[in-house]
């Protein structure tokens, strides 16, 4: 472990004082004390509403508030007023679903998706084709289980209206070619929609440079605060969908009743927002900065390839995705269910995530019906990889499957 990976583990309470191995960062990543303070300090300093009050605090709130949509802009590449908080990516995903979709599909058209999809960007679209009579199509995957572009091309016709991806998958950490695949669906006129959920925390992003339609993700998973979320969506498409939501904050007027919205991103938060996570979210994105993508890249490498050298030592185990793109691997110990391999790592203090991952297409499609899940982070080592890898030992040794 370097200095500085050390100065990290600092930052975060369970790795001071290693409580646990902490291997389930795709589910979410830790938060470090400098969320937490920025957190805390609204809530015992401020504490008030944004964007409607005239006194003082509640103009401090509100410019809190939207410094946080500028930093996001910054780092995703786009505008301020392309970038509308949410719940969380799930959230993101079901707005545009609901609002794009819904009102813009009709029998027959077609909606391009996979099976390595998180169901979070594949059941608003199943919801979708449902309701508007529109045909859901598969990217065939190739045999690593990879989106490629030339089998997305071999889906994408004029039909399509709709492309519905993950940009990193959550159980195999493939990074989709989201760029080239977007350039052919504009070539048909489609929509993409990229799910960003696990690819913001291990890749610095360009929405301009990619040149999606929405992207979405979840500050949880980049060491932000949980309940808060980001949908970019390139401006005139979204200040020309209609609102999911309606209520305060968000009219421009109401007039015998008829109510006008405000332009994007506006239309978008009615209610009063989600203050004290969109705050946090900046000092996650700082937070994040500072580390910087190019020390995230270098460890991911290595610690990508130490997992992968050591868990190839052991016998019988079986992994799905060897030729991953991140610090993941999902696998299972031959003839162990992974919910009581994963209760064995916790006797260990060893947090791993177990089941179906939120993609039963995609374990349907790998015939599995749950996996074990290791993804590691930034601040995540090679002596943790060790403790991982001997406790593995002691699974099978305690199930007699050595
Ligand atoms: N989507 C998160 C995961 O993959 C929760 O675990």
């Amino acid at each position: 472990m370097n200095t500085k990976q050390k100065n990290i583990r600092n930052d975060f309470y369970l790795l001071k004082h290693n409580k646990v191995v902490y291997f389930d960062n795709a589910a979410s990543a830790l938060k470090p004390k400098q969320v937490a303070k920025t957190i805390n300090n609204y809530y015992t300093k401020l504490g008030t509403n944004s964007s409607r009050g005239v006194y003082k605090l509640a103009y401090e709130v509100t410019t809190l508030y939207e410094d946080s949509r500028e930093s996001v802009a910054k780092f995703l590449n786009c505008e301020s007023r392309e970038v509308v908080f949410t719940k969380g990516a799930t959230n993101s995903l079901n707005i545009v679903a609901t609002s794009y979709g819904l009102n813009n599909l009709k029998a027959g058209d077609e909606i391009i998706t996979s099976k390595l999809e998180h169901h979070s960007s594949i059941l608003p679209w199943v919801e979708v084709a449902k309701k508007t009579g529109a045909v859901l199509k598969y990217v065939p995957l190739d045999k690593h289980s990879r989106i490629t572009v030339e089998n997305f091309k071999s889906v994408c016709t004029n039909k399509t209206k709709i492309v519905a991806l993950t940009h990193m998958s959550n159980v195999m950490g493939y990074l989709t070619p989201v760029k080239e695949i977007c350039k052919i669906a504009h070539s048909f006129n489609a929509i993409t929609i990229i799910d960003g959920a696990q690819s913001v925390p291990h890749l610095k992003i360009d929405v301009k440079d990619l040149d999606c339609d929405f992207f979405a993700f979840s500050a949880h998973k980049i060491c932000g605060p949980m309940g808060v979320g980001v949908l970019y969506g390139k401006f005139d498409l979204l200040n020309n969908m209609i609102p999911v939501e309606v209520g305060g904050g968000m009219i421009e007027d109401v007039v015998n009743g008829e109510p006008t919205y405000k332009k994007a991103p506006f239309k978008f938060e009615a209610g009063t927002p989600i203050i004290a996570g969109v705050i946090g979210l900046k000092t996650a994105i700082d937070y994040i900065n500072n580390v910087g993508y190019d020390f995230i890249y270098k460890t991911s490498k290595e610690l990508k390839d130490y997992l992968f050298a050591r868990l190839k030592e052991l016998k019988n185990i079986t992994i799905y995705n060897d030729d991953t793109d991140i610090p993941l691997v999902a696998f299972n110990i031959d003839g162990i269910h992974s919910h009581d391999a994963a209760s064995v790592y916790d006797n260990y203090n060893i947090c791993v995530r177990a089941g179906h991952h939120c993609a039963k297409p995609l374990m349907d499609y790998l015939g599995q019906i749950a996996t074990l899940r290791v993804s590691l982070y930034y601040y995540n080592t090679k002596e943790e990889i060790d403790k991982f890898i001997a406790v593995t030992k002691a699974v099978q040794e305690f199930f007699n499957k050595n």
